[in-house]
């Protein structure tokens, strides 16, 4: 068994005020291995984007525990979280999260920026051109399709080479054609540099792609081979 990047135990996490609350993760715990590429599905308001900005650490749980690399994110201070979110995870929002006032390749590049880093250009270069926004590189976003925002969210969750890329429907506002190219190029930075990734999706398909298929329901994992409707 690989090194675990990853562990969640018992997870939960409830949205709500004291007169109305909704629990919409109910203790899942998990093991995410480094270097291994996940996928997720489940049904809509199954709890897939609450568990993703849990275990990125975006959002603060009320029960259990998460460990990235053995760490409590827990016994963090916010600095440091956000220190270790910027050079180990990367995050591909579902709606996006570009800043309008910086270009394609700013906003790709801003984590670098953020960071104080040299500008990694050549690999920025190349992530422009597999990701197809070569001429695209200096429009702003407002200038771009939902497709070609989607793909500059890509673009700049993956510039920092992070351990572990989360990616929240990353093909959901895309043609089968331009989804099938984002799928190839999350395996081939995969076959790159082995980052370990989780990525959700309604593709059956595209879920298929991935080395361990997770299927979550009503805010639970289901067991392996107990996933309704799976073959
Ligand atoms: N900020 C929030 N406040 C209250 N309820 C929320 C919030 N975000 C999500 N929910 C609810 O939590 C449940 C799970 O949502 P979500 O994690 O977005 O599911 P999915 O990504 O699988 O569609 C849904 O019932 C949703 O309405
Ligand atoms: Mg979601």
């Amino acid at each position: 068994m690989n090194t675990p990047i990853i562990v969640c135990r018992n997870l939960k996490k409830t949205y709500g005020n004291r007169q109305r609350k909704n629990e919409v993760i109910h203790g899942i715990s998990l093991e995410l291995e480094k270097g291994t590429f996940y996928s997720m599905i489940g049904k809509s308001g199954s709890g897939k984007t609450t568990l993703l900005y849990l275990l990125s650490g975006l959002l603060k749980a009320d029960g259990g525990e998460i460990l990235l690399e053995g760490k409590n994110l827990e016994q963090m201070t916010e600095a440091e979280l956000e220190r270790i979110r910027r050079k180990k995870i990367g995050f591909v929002f579902q709606d996006y999260q570009l800043l309008p006032e910086l270009t394609v390749r700013e906003n790709i590049l801003l984590p670098q920026i953020l960071d104080g880093q040299d500008l990694d250009e050549e690999w920025s270069s190349q992530i422009l051109e597999k990701l197809g926004l070569t001429s695209l590189a200096d429009r702003f976003p407002d200038e771009l399709s939902g497709g070609e925002q989607q793909r500059t969210a890509i673009g700049r969750a993956i510039v920092n080479r992070p351990d572990i890329l989360f990616a929240d429907e990353p093909t959901g506002n895309l043609d089968n054609k331009t989804s099938e190219e984002v799928l190839d190029f999350l395996l081939s930075v995969h076959r790159e540099y082995r980052p370990a990734i989780l990525l959700v999706t309604h593709d059956l398909d595209l879920a298929r792609s991935a080395e361990v298929v997770l299927h979550i329901a009503d805010g639970r994992l289901l067991e392996p081979g107990k996933a309704g409707g799976e073959q």
